[in-house]
């Protein structure tokens, strides 16, 4: 994967569109293969976590087709299927979100064997209570040789389900599995993030009965069938919060277009109190650039809190404020790496467990940086692009898993960016 070359201290100025959400597509596409029938899903992003999802789909049987019109439009035919399908391990291992796989093939047939999913090393991320919730369901569950098992011999029964933390994953995989359980399942403490929502919506337009996603506690009816439909991916957040950093960190006037602004609340607020100018409308926001931005505390949280993902380009853009900056991270316990590299091109920065000390700095200079997952990818891109001289950035096959033609999108607002 060649390096990118960022020559900084140019101001982005211009519109840039948003495509669908990484997170809620790699939950929508293995969703697909609870259907009886073909599912026709749309605005799915251009990125590498939706290249190999489908590719492990393809290679599972399932029949998959683009569609020439429609803005990364497929169907997918899970027909063909039947259990005791195999998940190709080397595909599985490269990323988080093929733990869904385990889900819809119980939900499915009553049975899966997947092996450990992999993605992106920012801290231990257990799967503990994704299996407590497939036990409470009726499954058997076992792991051996990094391969986790679970069979319903005598099929799925709904049930009550506390989870101990709000995971996206656990939630949403729950969901997945409880779509034909007997019965009805209700899961408390669930996730509510927007895409959450999103793989609910699909279910529900695919003819499953999901209430309450969205809130905390959601309910599942199982259902016999489902015969499929078709359903559009929400706008992907996270793009859009590093679009509105990097207006702030250029100093520029950035508008990002095909969003849904409410689900940026959490992002505009903070930005405002850096000092910056966000301006929103109908399915778009404009994001404008001050002299230097003000030092700020911030929190992560699960939605509708500021988003772990968008915590290492906002301190990036914090690590030029004027005064000193707290960012506390509540998910994972490796989320601050890029840190580290960023002291290289002059940040004063202090880590102490899953808290950043940011003391703003006036300028940084460009330095060759090392990406060593997505989200710090991306920081590492909006750094480069605020640095005086040129900044190398590797690694950058962790930022093509999540972000839409990223290079490309800054180049069209005026970033002096090319591949090495
Ligand atoms: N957790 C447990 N046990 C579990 C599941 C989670 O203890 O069984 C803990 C985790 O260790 C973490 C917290 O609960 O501290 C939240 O984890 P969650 O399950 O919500 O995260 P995830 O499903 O592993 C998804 C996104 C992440 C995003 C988090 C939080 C996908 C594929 N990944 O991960 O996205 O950071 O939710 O919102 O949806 C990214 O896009 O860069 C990314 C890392």
């Amino acid at each position: 994967m060649p390096n990118l070359l960022i020559r900084g201290g140019r101001p982005l100025r211009g519109a840039v569109r948003v495509g669908g959400r990484k997170n809620s597509a790699v939950a929508v596409l293995p969703a697909a293969l609870l259907a009886q029938s073909e599912s026709i899903i749309e605005n799915l992003p251009h990125i590498d976590d939706v290249a190999v999802y489908l590719d492990i789909l393809r290679a599972m049987g399932v029949k998959i087709t683009q569609h020439r019109t429609g803005n990364g439009t497929f169907g997918l035919d899970p027909s063909s299927l039947s259990a005791g399908i195999a998940a190709p391990q080397d595909l599985v291992k490269r990323m988080r979100a093929s733990y869904y796989l385990l889900g819809v093939l119980l939900g499915r047939f009553g049975q899966a064997e997947v092996c450990l999913p992999g993605g992106c090393d920012i801290g231990s991320r257990p799967i503990d209570q994704h299996l407590k919730g497939f036990r409470a369901l009726g499954a058997e569950v076992s792991q051996e040789h990094g391969v986790v098992k679970l069979k319903a011999s005598g099929g799925l029964t709904g049930a009550d389900i506390y989870l101990d933390v709000a995971s996206v994953g656990a939630t949403i995989n729950i969901m997945l599995a409880a779509v034909y359980a007997d019965g009805t399942t209700i899961i408390e403490n669930a996730a509510k993030e927007p895409h959450v929502v999103d793989v609910a919506s699909y279910l529900n337009a695919a003819g499953a009965r999901v209430q309450g996603a969205g809130t905390d506690v959601i309910r599942i009816k199982g259902v016999t069938s489902l015969p499929g439909c078709t359903h559009a991916i929400i706008p992907d957040d996270i793009e859009a919060a590093t679009y509105m950093m990097a207006a702030g960190i250029t100093r520029g006037d950035v508008q990002i277009e095909n969003i849904i602004p409410k689900h940026l609340d959490p992002i505009s607020a903070k930005l405002r109190e850096a000092g910056l100018e966000v301006e929103e409308n109908g399915d778009w926001i404009r994001v404008r650039g001050v002299a230097r931005p003000r030092a700020l505390h911030l929190k992560t949280l699960p939605y509708p809190g500021f988003p772990t993902d968008a915590g290492p380009p906002m301190s990036v853009l914090l690590s030029l404020a004027e005064g000193t900056s707290v960012v506390t991270e509540w998910a994972h316990d490796g989320r601050h790496k890029h840190l580290e590299e960023l002291t290289r091109m002059g940040a004063n920065v202090r880590v102490e467990g899953r808290t950043a000390i940011i003391e703003g700095v006036k300028g940084l200079s460009g330095a060759p940086v090392r990406a060593t997952d997505l989200r710090a990818g991306a920081a590492l891109v909006l750094a480069g692009l605020a640095a005086e001289g040129l900044t190398e950035v590797s690694g950058m096959e962790h930022v093509f898993r999540g972000y839409d033609q990223m290079p490309e999108k800054l180049a069209k607002l005026g970033a002096d960016i090319t591949s090495a």
